[in-house]
């Protein structure tokens, strides 16, 4: 079973991809965020440079994720990432935000499903790395998903990533199985789950129900108990220590990275880490209120202290 880390903006980036491995161990597969290509011709500058660095990815197996709907600057980034030693590149088309979908991109891209196979099988032919995708499976609605999956069966993707939600739900709703479920049955190339997996237990069930299952991505379960991966492999969960530990490294590689105050950074891991805890709204309390970093670290120091982690930790949305 291949376990790989979702691609999350803000958050699963280098930074955190190398203090979780150096921590709880590391995953198969890793997904950058999503990326915008570079115009032909020119280099990934900025936030993107560096997320792909081979320097910061070191004893990863990580994919890029790009987020484009511009087929020449697919090609000529996955030749740039080819370049640095990457073996496959990834599409978004799962992404739900308002301005991506206005301009056709990432799950807005599912609306006008001719013009996205015409852009499939061109990147597909042209690019120098195989090429996956990550999916929604519709916009507004799962009937959507009959001439989308359709499309991808003809087409020759290196593996599918579906996340069976469509864009309106965002991330609420159950995702619907039996989308994932199809996909299963009728793709040719290998296909991965995504969605809702927030503790051993759904993984069983999603193993019960797909025993073919071959890959499952993990998103904000893993956020909230950064010891889901082991634990699915039969290992055992985090104590307190490892968990302050997996904190302390995190918040010092973010200082490190941003040359300053990382609280902000750290706050948005709180966001999912609050549910390790017994008490998430005390939890969230104490830390929504620092500003400084001395603050931060007497409210950190306090819920690990004080606040006791709970039974089982798992995201609550
Ligand atoms: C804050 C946030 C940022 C995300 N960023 C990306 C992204 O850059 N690329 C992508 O394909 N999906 C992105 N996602 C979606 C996740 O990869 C994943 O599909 C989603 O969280 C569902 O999986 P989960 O239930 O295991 O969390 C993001 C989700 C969240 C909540």
């Amino acid at each position: 079973m291949i376990l790989s880390l979702a691609p999350m903006e803000g958050i699963t980036g280098h930074v955190f991809r190398r203090v979780h491995a150096e921590c709880f161990g590391k995953l198969d597969r890793y997904y950058t965020p999503f990326l915008t290509p570079p115009h032909v011709g020119s280099a990934f500058g900025g936030r993107a440079r560096k997320e792909i660095d081979p320097a910061h990815n070191e004893g990863l197996d990580v994919v890029p994720q790009l987020l484009t709907k511009n087929a020449d600057e697919f090609v000529w980034a996955a030749q740039l990432l080819a370049d640095m030693g990457y073996t496959e590149v990834n599409l978004n088309l799962g992404c739900p935000s308002g301005t991506v979908v206005a301009k056709g991109r990432g799950s807005g891209f599912l609306r006008t499903p001719d013009e996205l196979e015409a852009f499939l099988q061109d990147i597909c032919a042209r690019s120098c790395l195989p090429v996956s995708v990550k999916t929604r499976i519709g916009v507004v609605d799962d009937s959507e998903y009959e001439r989308i999956l359709e499309l991808y069966c003809r087409c020759p993707l290196k593996e599918l990533i579906v996340h069976p939600r469509v864009q309106k739900d965002r991330y609420q709703g159950t995702p619907r199985w039996q989308a994932y479920g199809e996909t299963l049955s009728r793709a040719s190339f290998p296909v991965a789950y995504n969605g809702d997996i927030f503790g051993v237990d759904d993984m069983e069930a999603l193993l019960k129900a797909y025993p073919e299952t071959r890959h499952v991505m993990l998103g904000r379960g893993l956020l909230t108990n950064p010891a889901l991966a082991c634990m699915v492999k039969g290992g055992p969960a985090a104590t307190v220590r490892e968990l302050q530990q997996f904190h302390d490294k995190l918040f010092c590689a973010y200082e490190e990275e941003i040359g300053g105050n990382a609280v902000f950074r750290m706050k948005e891991w709180w966001f999912y880490a609050q549910f390790a805890f017994v008490d998430p709204l005390a939890v969230h309390r104490a830390v929504r209120k620092a500003r400084k970093v001395g603050e931060y670290k007497d409210a950190v120091g306090r819920i690990f202290s004080f606040v006791p982690l709970a039974k089982v930790a798992r995201f609550q949305g």
